[in-house]
């Protein structure tokens, strides 16, 4: 698989970037799960020089990561990990922030709760977990689109599906990350952020 594009990433990109740039205006470093195309980790390393950002991803998603990288020519996106909740191997450095976009309502619920424990043991103090995508509140979606996203989610695999806000929290929590921000993002999306104490 080559270079491949991501119309959603490129429309969400702007306004994640503008919560980036906040949330991370003290840190250095940045590890991305599920990078997918490779869109985002350009735009943002772009964007946001003060920042190394290490891509990861599933093995099949590399090619297009590296048509990217290869592209940008940025000397602050490192070259993309294997990294698969579902058997994850978590890099043994720490890092300052964890992003990850749109991988929650993809992964099963198993590897959403690897995710978050692993990423909270991979921050260093005062770093933060940044999640994007779209998420349920006290058990209910927030838009009748995210309904629709979730119920063809929900057939094209079991596994997949719009998550409670709650039990992420949940698991943020229980690995001792408190929860920082919870920002409205267009197209009824949210940017979770924990940070480790
Ligand atoms: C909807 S795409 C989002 C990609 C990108 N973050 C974006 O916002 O455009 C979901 C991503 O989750 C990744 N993913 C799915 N299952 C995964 C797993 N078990 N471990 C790590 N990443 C996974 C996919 O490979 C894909 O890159």
């Amino acid at each position: 698989m080559s270079k491949q594009f991501s119309s959603a990433s490129e429309r969400n990109r702007e306004p994640i970037l503008a919560v980036l740039r906040e949330e991370l205006v003290n840190s250095r470093t940045v590890l991305e799960v599920g990078s997918g195309s490779g869109q985002h980790a350009v735009y943002f390393a772009a964007h946001m020089p003060h920042l190394i950002w290490q891509c990861s991803d599933l093995q099949m998603n590399h090619a297009s990561i590296n048509a990217w990288m290869q592209e940008a020519a940025l000397p602050n996106v490192l070259p993309p990990l294997v990294l698969d909740m579902e058997q994850p191997h978590w890099p043994t450095q720490t890092y300052d922030a964890v992003f990850t976009a749109n991988t929650c309502h993809i992964m099963a619920w198993h590897q959403v709760q690897n995710m978050f424990s692993g990423a909270a043991q991979r921050l260093n103090a005062g770093g933060k977990l940044c999640v994007y995508g779209p998420f349920n509140y006290d058990g209910k979606f927030t838009s009748d689109g995210n309904f629709q996203f979730d119920a063809a989610l929900r057939e094209k695999a079991a596994h997949m599906g719009i998550r409670d806000s709650e039990a992420v929290d949940a698991l943020a929590q229980a690995q001792g990350l408190h929860l920082l921000a919870d920002h409205a993002m267009p197209a009824n999306n949210r940017l979770l952020v924990w940070q480790r104490v």
